[in-house]
């Protein structure tokens, strides 16, 4: 469906979404369908990761409009890919591909980006210690960390989901120091303090006392899924996002919001 390449990059639901300003409500529903079958059709594991964005300036793409041909009345001339997003190889860790592959097997849309795989990665290679991170999924951000710790560094993740962390803790079975709790992610508190901390279930992300409380003097909170704004206080769909606020203010922490793609942000915070 969408699988062409375009100047050797795969298109995805991102491109169809981007490229169709001013559309009408049918319309909009139906790039949303064509979005939802291009994710299930190219596969998590390639899409919404590492794929471009379409930009205004760029050169024209016949790929696309072959492919969504019907769409082509909305906009004449479709843009082409260019890749926007932060430059990385292709290849991910073998550890990391095959959390992707149960993304994808699972049906589960919610795995982290590679963009900030690869930032926890680096994080991981920096520290010592305990590395947790609250919300599994299906082990993709676990596994981002796994690829970059020390051999003496431990991962443990926590999932609310049992039929999830099951599956995950099979993923893991052979990778030493790894541990998946099935659970809410309170639990994880009888393990701390952590020196890395991936928190990336909702309510978790509310609890900044409870949060502090787990890290080590040094130990970085990593919180994703910001979209980045350049006002202050952050302001996301119109309103102040105070919880982004509380983050970068909270006395207990340092903290900065780092951009890893175009559209998205995470905030980085170390405990004093
Ligand atoms: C954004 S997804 C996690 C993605 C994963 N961290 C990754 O990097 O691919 C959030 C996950 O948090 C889990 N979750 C939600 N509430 C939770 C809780 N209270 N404790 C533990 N996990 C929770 C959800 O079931 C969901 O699988």
């Amino acid at each position: 469906m969408l699988r062409d390449r375009c100047e050797g990059v795969t298109c995805g639901w991102r491109f169809v979404l981007a490229a169709v300003p001013g559309q009408t409500p049918n319309s909009a529903a139906r790039v949303a369908l064509v979005g939802l079958a291009a994710a299930v059709e190219n596969g998590y594991d390639k899409t919404p990761h590492d794929v471009p964005r379409l930009s205004l300036a760029s050169v024209r793409c016949p790929c696309i409009r072959t492919d969504v041909s019907y769409l082509g009345r909305i906009r004449r001339s479709v843009d082409c890919a260019r890749l926007t997003a932060v430059s990385a190889p292709t290849e991910v860790p073998p550890i990391v591909a095959k959390a992707l592959a149960l993304s994808h097997r699972q049906g589960y849309l919610r795995s982290s980006r590679n963009e900030t795989g690869r930032l926890l990665a680096a994080l991981a290679a920096s520290r010592n210690g305990l590395l947790a991170e609250l919300g599994t999924g299906c082990g993709v951000g676990a596994a981002w960390l796994v690829s970059g710790k020390h051999a003496d560094a431990q991962v443990i993740t926590a999932e609310l989901d049992p039929a999830l962390a099951t599956s995950v803790q099979k993923l893991f079975a052979d990778e030493p120091g790894v541990r998946v709790v099935s659970g809410d992610w309170t639990e994880l508190a009888l393990h701390a303090p952590f020196s890395l901390l991936f928190v990336d279930a909702r309510d978790a992300k509310q609890n900044v006392d409870a949060l502090a409380d787990l890290m080590e003097t040094g130990g970085m909170v990593v919180l994703d899924d910001f979209t980045p704004t350049t006002s202050w206080p952050p302001i996301f769909e119109g309103r102040v996002d105070t919880l982004r606020e509380q983050w970068l203010t909270d006395e207990r922490f340092t903290a900065v919001e780092v951009m890893v793609t175009d559209d998205s942000s995470v905030v980085l915070a170390t405990r004093r």
